[in-house]
Protein backbone atom coordinates (compact mmCIF):
# COMPACT_ATOMS: atom_id res chain seq x y z
CA UNK A 1 0.00 0.00 0.00
CA UNK A 2 0.99 3.38 -0.63
CA UNK A 3 0.32 7.01 0.05
CA UNK A 4 0.87 9.39 -2.91
CA UNK A 5 0.66 13.38 -1.61
CA UNK A 6 -0.84 15.48 -5.11
CA UNK A 7 1.22 18.39 -5.67
CA UNK A 8 -1.59 20.32 -6.94
CA UNK A 9 -2.98 21.07 -3.43
CA UNK A 10 0.55 22.46 -2.57
CA UNK A 11 1.92 25.93 -1.85
CA UNK A 12 3.24 26.52 -5.46
CA UNK A 13 5.63 29.49 -3.94
CA UNK A 14 6.73 26.81 -1.18
CA UNK A 15 7.13 23.60 -2.95
CA UNK A 16 10.69 23.15 -1.79
CA UNK A 17 9.10 23.33 1.95
CA UNK A 18 5.71 21.23 1.00
CA UNK A 19 7.78 18.45 -0.54
CA UNK A 20 9.97 18.29 2.65
CA UNK A 21 7.06 17.99 4.48
CA UNK A 22 5.62 15.14 2.72
CA UNK A 23 8.76 13.44 2.66
CA UNK A 24 9.11 13.80 6.47
CA UNK A 25 5.35 12.14 6.68
CA UNK A 26 6.03 9.80 5.04
CA UNK A 27 4.61 9.79 1.50
CA UNK A 28 5.75 7.21 -0.62
CA UNK A 29 5.36 8.45 -3.50
CA UNK A 30 4.53 12.18 -5.17
CA UNK A 31 1.75 12.70 -7.27
CA UNK A 32 2.40 15.00 -10.13
CA UNK A 33 -0.79 16.30 -11.94
CA UNK A 34 -0.09 17.40 -15.46
CA UNK A 35 -2.69 19.38 -17.15
CA UNK A 36 -2.62 20.31 -20.80
CA UNK A 37 -5.61 23.02 -20.75
CA UNK A 38 -7.41 21.06 -23.53
CA UNK A 39 -7.99 17.24 -22.10
CA UNK A 40 -8.93 18.76 -18.98
CA UNK A 41 -9.27 23.17 -18.56
CA UNK A 42 -6.56 23.93 -16.10
CA UNK A 43 -2.84 24.33 -17.25
CA UNK A 44 -0.48 22.87 -14.72
CA UNK A 45 3.21 21.31 -14.42
CA UNK A 46 5.70 20.83 -17.14
CA UNK A 47 8.63 18.87 -17.33
CA UNK A 48 11.09 21.30 -15.87
CA UNK A 49 9.22 21.02 -12.56
CA UNK A 50 9.71 17.47 -12.79
CA UNK A 51 13.38 18.47 -13.40
CA UNK A 52 13.49 20.82 -10.18
CA UNK A 53 11.89 18.17 -7.78
CA UNK A 54 14.72 15.54 -8.26
CA UNK A 55 16.77 18.12 -6.75
CA UNK A 56 14.46 18.22 -3.75
CA UNK A 57 13.34 14.60 -3.16
CA UNK A 58 14.33 11.27 -3.79
CA UNK A 59 10.70 10.07 -3.57
CA UNK A 60 9.59 8.51 -7.07
CA UNK A 61 7.75 10.91 -8.93
CA UNK A 62 3.88 9.74 -9.92
CA UNK A 63 2.91 11.66 -13.14
CA UNK A 64 -0.44 11.80 -14.15
CA UNK A 65 -0.40 12.88 -17.91
CA UNK A 66 -4.43 14.73 -18.16
CA UNK A 67 -2.90 15.72 -21.77
CA UNK A 68 -4.92 15.05 -25.06
CA UNK A 69 -1.69 13.45 -26.84
CA UNK A 70 0.06 11.69 -23.90
CA UNK A 71 2.74 10.13 -26.58
CA UNK A 72 4.09 13.78 -27.16
CA UNK A 73 4.87 13.84 -23.43
CA UNK A 74 6.32 10.55 -22.21
CA UNK A 75 9.44 11.06 -23.42
CA UNK A 76 9.95 14.42 -22.07
CA UNK A 77 8.74 13.56 -18.72
CA UNK A 78 10.68 10.29 -18.70
CA UNK A 79 13.52 12.18 -19.53
CA UNK A 80 13.15 14.82 -16.51
CA UNK A 81 13.12 11.95 -13.79
CA UNK A 82 9.50 10.50 -14.02
CA UNK A 83 9.56 6.71 -12.07
CA UNK A 84 6.16 6.42 -12.95
CA UNK A 85 3.68 7.76 -15.64
CA UNK A 86 0.41 7.41 -16.63
CA UNK A 87 -2.03 7.88 -19.38
CA UNK A 88 -5.75 8.42 -19.93
CA UNK A 89 -7.26 5.71 -22.13
CA UNK A 90 -9.69 8.26 -23.49
CA UNK A 91 -7.23 9.81 -25.17
CA UNK A 92 -4.43 6.43 -26.17
CA UNK A 93 -5.81 4.96 -29.00
CA UNK A 94 -2.08 3.06 -29.17
CA UNK A 95 -2.62 1.79 -25.19
CA UNK A 96 -0.11 -1.39 -25.59
CA UNK A 97 2.38 0.60 -27.47
CA UNK A 98 2.37 3.92 -25.21
CA UNK A 99 2.60 1.87 -22.12
CA UNK A 100 5.23 -0.29 -23.35
CA UNK A 101 6.88 2.82 -24.71
CA UNK A 102 7.00 4.21 -20.85
CA UNK A 103 8.14 1.11 -19.40
CA UNK A 104 11.61 1.07 -21.90
CA UNK A 105 12.52 4.28 -20.32
CA UNK A 106 12.65 2.60 -17.24
CA UNK A 107 9.27 3.99 -15.55
CA UNK A 108 6.02 2.02 -14.15
CA UNK A 109 3.05 2.47 -16.61
CA UNK A 110 -0.33 3.41 -15.81
CA UNK A 111 -3.50 3.51 -17.04
CA UNK A 112 -6.46 5.79 -16.11
CA UNK A 113 -9.89 5.64 -16.69
CA UNK A 114 -12.17 8.59 -16.21
CA UNK A 115 -15.53 8.21 -13.52
CA UNK A 116 -17.75 7.17 -16.49
CA UNK A 117 -15.82 5.23 -18.50
CA UNK A 118 -16.24 1.45 -18.99
CA UNK A 119 -13.55 -1.11 -17.02
CA UNK A 120 -13.48 -2.62 -20.55
CA UNK A 121 -11.34 0.25 -21.93
CA UNK A 122 -8.36 -0.86 -19.42
CA UNK A 123 -8.89 -4.83 -19.93
CA UNK A 124 -7.65 -5.31 -23.25
CA UNK A 125 -3.88 -3.47 -22.21
CA UNK A 126 -4.04 -4.20 -18.36
CA UNK A 127 -1.34 -6.79 -19.46
CA UNK A 128 0.73 -4.10 -20.28
CA UNK A 129 0.22 -2.09 -17.15
CA UNK A 130 1.94 -2.18 -14.00
CA UNK A 131 -1.44 -0.25 -12.24
CA UNK A 132 -4.39 0.73 -13.15
CA UNK A 133 -5.21 4.69 -11.96
CA UNK A 134 -8.86 4.91 -11.67
CA UNK A 135 -10.51 8.36 -11.05
CA UNK A 136 -13.09 8.54 -8.33
CA UNK A 137 -13.72 12.54 -10.19
CA UNK A 138 -13.45 14.21 -12.87
CA UNK A 139 -10.20 15.03 -13.29
CA UNK A 140 -8.95 18.70 -13.67
CA UNK A 141 -9.22 19.96 -10.26
CA UNK A 142 -8.58 19.33 -6.70
CA UNK A 143 -11.54 19.76 -3.61
CA UNK A 144 -14.29 17.59 -5.34
CA UNK A 145 -16.43 15.27 -3.64
CA UNK A 146 -15.53 11.75 -4.31
CA UNK A 147 -17.77 9.71 -6.73
CA UNK A 148 -19.18 6.69 -4.79
CA UNK A 149 -19.76 4.47 -7.54
CA UNK A 150 -16.15 4.44 -7.44
CA UNK A 151 -15.82 1.69 -4.48
CA UNK A 152 -18.21 -1.03 -6.76
CA UNK A 153 -15.99 -0.28 -9.59
CA UNK A 154 -12.93 -0.43 -8.14
CA UNK A 155 -14.32 -4.16 -6.72
CA UNK A 156 -14.98 -5.05 -9.90
CA UNK A 157 -11.79 -4.04 -11.36
CA UNK A 158 -10.01 -6.05 -8.77
CA UNK A 159 -11.85 -8.84 -9.24
CA UNK A 160 -11.35 -9.34 -12.68
CA UNK A 161 -7.64 -8.54 -12.54
CA UNK A 162 -7.33 -11.15 -9.81
CA UNK A 163 -9.29 -13.61 -11.82
CA UNK A 164 -7.47 -12.88 -14.87
CA UNK A 165 -3.66 -13.39 -14.22
CA UNK A 166 -2.85 -9.90 -12.75
CA UNK A 167 -3.26 -9.92 -9.29
CA UNK A 168 0.45 -7.74 -9.76
CA UNK A 169 -0.87 -4.92 -11.34
CA UNK A 170 -2.36 -2.53 -8.24
CA UNK A 171 -5.08 0.15 -8.19
CA UNK A 172 -4.34 3.83 -7.87
CA UNK A 173 -7.13 6.06 -6.75
CA UNK A 174 -7.54 9.54 -7.15
CA UNK A 175 -10.31 12.05 -6.16
CA UNK A 176 -11.53 13.07 -2.92
CA UNK A 177 -9.54 10.74 -1.07
CA UNK A 178 -9.80 12.11 2.39
CA UNK A 179 -8.48 10.47 6.08
CA UNK A 180 -12.05 9.33 6.85
CA UNK A 181 -12.66 7.37 3.50
CA UNK A 182 -9.30 5.94 2.45
CA UNK A 183 -10.12 2.69 4.23
CA UNK A 184 -12.98 2.27 2.09
CA UNK A 185 -11.19 2.40 -1.32
CA UNK A 186 -8.86 0.53 0.48
CA UNK A 187 -11.16 -2.23 0.99
CA UNK A 188 -12.45 -2.05 -2.45
CA UNK A 189 -8.95 -2.75 -3.96
CA UNK A 190 -6.98 0.56 -4.46
CA UNK A 191 -3.76 -0.09 -3.22
CA UNK A 192 -2.16 3.25 -4.02
CA UNK A 193 -3.97 6.47 -2.58
CA UNK A 194 -3.45 10.18 -4.33
CA UNK A 195 -4.86 12.38 -1.75
CA UNK A 196 -4.39 16.53 -2.16
CA UNK A 197 -7.19 18.71 -0.57
CA UNK A 198 -7.53 15.82 1.99
CA UNK A 199 -3.79 15.61 3.00
CA UNK A 200 -1.66 18.74 1.63
CA UNK A 201 -2.89 21.76 4.16
CA UNK A 202 -2.04 22.76 7.13
CA UNK A 203 0.23 20.34 9.13
CA UNK A 204 1.32 17.94 5.90
CA UNK A 205 3.82 15.59 7.60
CA UNK A 206 0.72 14.97 10.48
CA UNK A 207 -1.99 14.64 8.15
CA UNK A 208 -0.01 11.93 5.92
CA UNK A 209 0.88 9.94 9.51
CA UNK A 210 -3.24 10.03 9.77
CA UNK A 211 -3.52 9.16 6.97
CA UNK A 212 -1.16 6.04 7.42
CA UNK A 213 -2.72 5.24 10.26
CA UNK A 214 -6.63 5.71 9.30
CA UNK A 215 -5.17 2.34 6.59
CA UNK A 216 -3.25 0.49 8.99
CA UNK A 217 0.36 1.29 7.83
C1 LIG B 1 -7.64 15.70 -10.25
C2 LIG B 1 -6.24 15.21 -10.01
C3 LIG B 1 -6.00 14.76 -8.62
C4 LIG B 1 -6.15 15.84 -7.58
C5 LIG B 1 -6.77 15.20 -6.39
O1 LIG B 1 -7.82 15.86 -11.60
O2 LIG B 1 -5.92 14.13 -10.87
O3 LIG B 1 -4.75 14.12 -8.49
O4 LIG B 1 -4.92 16.42 -7.20
O5 LIG B 1 -7.12 16.18 -5.50
P1 LIG B 1 -8.11 15.89 -4.30
O6 LIG B 1 -7.47 14.84 -3.43
O7 LIG B 1 -8.23 17.23 -3.63
O8 LIG B 1 -9.42 15.42 -4.87
ZN1 LIG C 1 -4.06 12.96 -10.43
Amino acid sequence: MMIAPSLLAADFANLERDVRAMDAGGADILHVDVMDGHFVPPITFGPGIVTALKRVTSLPLDVHLMVTNPDHQVEQFAAAGAAWISVHAEVSPHLHRTLNRIKQHGCRAGVVLNPATPLEFAFEAAGDADFVLLMSVNPGYGGQSFIPSFLPRCERLRTWLDTNGLSHVEIEVDGGIKIDNARDAVNAGASILVSGSGMVHGDIAANIKAMREAVGL
